[in-house]
C-alpha cells in the first residue's frame, strides 16, 4: 500500500480536557507519523469552510459553535493507507458505536464532541492540508 498523508482534527473537547497527548499516543501507537502540528484557536469562517459539506445538516450550527469553543490541534499525518487506516484509529463517529482501543471510544464524549476529525479520501485530504499548512510547514 502506497505511503499517504491524511489531515486530522484534535478537537476542543480534547484539548479541554488536556488529553492530547493521550490522542497522540494512540496516533503514534497506530504506526502513523505525526509530520505536521500546531495548535489554533479556528474562526467561524475556518470552521464553516472546513465542514460546508454539512451546511444543510441539521447541526451545522452546533458543529461550528463547537469547533470554535476552545483551541484544536491540527495535523497532517503519514503512513502507509494513512487515510483508511487514521478512520480506523479514529472509531466511528458516535463514540457509543465505537470498537474498542480506538480514540473515539477510549476519549470521545459524544457523536459532537467526538474528540478527532480524519480526512474521508485522497481528495479530501489533499483540500484539508491545503486548508492549513503550507507546504514547507510538513516535514517528514
Ligand atoms: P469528522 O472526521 O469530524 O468529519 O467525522 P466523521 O467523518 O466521522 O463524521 P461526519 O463527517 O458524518 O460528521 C462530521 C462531524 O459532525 C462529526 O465528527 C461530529 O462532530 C458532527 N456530527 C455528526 N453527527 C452529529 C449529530 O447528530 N449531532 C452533532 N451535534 N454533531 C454531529
Ligand atoms: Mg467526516
Amino acid at each position: 500500500m502506497a505511503i499517504e498523508r491524511t489531515f486530522s482534527i484534535i478537537k476542543p473537547d480534547a484539548t479541554q480536557r488536556n488529553i492530547t497527548g493521550k490522542v497522540n499516543a494512540l496516533i503514534e501507537g497506530a504506526g502513523l507519523r505525526i509530520v505536521a502540528q500546531k495548535r489554533i484557536q479556528m474562526t467561524k469562517a475556518q470552521a464553516e469552510t472546513f465542514y460546508s459539506v454539512h451546511k444543510e445538516r441539521p447541526f451545522f450550527g452546533e458543529l461550528v459553535d463547537f469547533m470554535i469553543s476552545a483551541p484544536v490541534i491540527v495535523q497532517v499525518l503519514e503512513g502507509e493507507g494513512a487515510i483508511a487506516r487514521y478512520r480506523e484509529v479514529m472509531g466511528a463517529t458516535n463514540p457509543a458505536n465505537a470498537a474498542p482501543g480506538t480514540i473515539r471510544k477510549e476519549c470521545a464524549l459524544s457523536v459532537g464532541e467526538n474528540s478527532v476529525h480524519g480526512s474521508d479520501a485522497a481528495e479530501t485530504a489533499a483540500i484539508e492540508i491545503a486548508q492549513f499548512f503550507s507546504g514547507n510547514e510538513i516535514v517528514g
